[in-house]
């Protein structure tokens, strides 16, 4: 793999970040959940839960592509030995257009990604069922600790994290709203996931919040691919 590494933080061997792609993303009985992230951002995720040291928080799983990436990592790290950790994933849990208005500020599309985005919305128990669901589908459910529905700032969560993926920092405005939290949901040696970060400018302003030792940009590995390589990988 032809790698860049960021040296603006720390120097590392040119292959340090090839342990977030070593295992390939495993196939599911039900396939990934509709949703934004490419495979080989999957594949990141998936890594990452697998090398997770301790309990992991997902923010925004929207109908849980992410969240299935990050239970395999969980249980295929499980399978091979190592002690169960807990899975926590919160969000807002969108029931109807009017919530939709408020918490996002737009009208709900009803013809967003062909209409899917609306089903999600208006299915009994909105978004968070059929996260819920799509877990289920995929037997995924068992490495789930904690569905949580509600704004993640309000949320009396006291659990300290080993890994940690945000997909809710893609503007500024989201980024300080959300990175002071998630820097006190971090335990010792917190590896964070934050998707859709592709510039230097939002990759520094959320280092600033963490106690950050090295970044890794997935776009600087993967410069040809754009378009579906925008994860950030943070060490604490
Ligand atoms: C881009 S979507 C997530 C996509 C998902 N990770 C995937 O893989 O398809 C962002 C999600 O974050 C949720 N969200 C945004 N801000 C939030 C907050 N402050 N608290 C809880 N959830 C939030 C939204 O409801 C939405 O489901």
């Amino acid at each position: 793999m032809n790698q860049t590494t960021n040296l603006d933080h720390a120097v590392v061997p040119e292959n340090y970040y090839d342990r977030y792609y070593a295992r390939p993303l495993p196939d599911t009985p039900k396939g990934y959940p509709n949703g934004w992230m490419s495979p080989n951002d999957l594949t990141l995720l998936y890594n990452a839960a697998y090398l997770s040291t301790g309990h992991v928080l997902e923010v925004g799983p929207w109908l849980g592509r992410s969240t299935t990436a990050l239970a395999m990592g969980l249980r295929d790290r499980q399978f091979n030995g190592a002690k169960p950790v807990s899975f926590d994933t919160i969000d807002f849990g969108i029931t109807s257009a009017g919530e939709w208005r408020e918490k996002f500020g737009e009208e709900l599309d009803l013809g967003k990604q062909n209409g899917r985005v609306a089903d999600a919305v208006y299915h009994p128990g909105g978004t968070v069922a059929v996260l819920i669901q799509n877990m289920k589908d995929n037997r995924l459910l068992p490495y789930v600790s904690n569905f949580i529905r509600g704004d993640f700032i309000d949320c009396p969560i006291a659990r300290k994290y080993s890994l940690i993926f945000c997909d809710t920092t893609h503007d500024d405005a989201e980024i300080e709203r959300t990175l002071p939290k998630l820097a006190k949901m971090a335990g010792t040696g917190c590896t964070f996931v934050f998707d859709d970060v592709i510039t230097e400018q939002r990759a520094e302003l959320i280092c600033s919040y963490l106690k950050t030792k090295r970044y890794m940009m997935s776009i600087r590995i993967f410069p040809q691919r754009k378009k579906f390589c925008k994860v950030m990988v943070v060490e604490t």
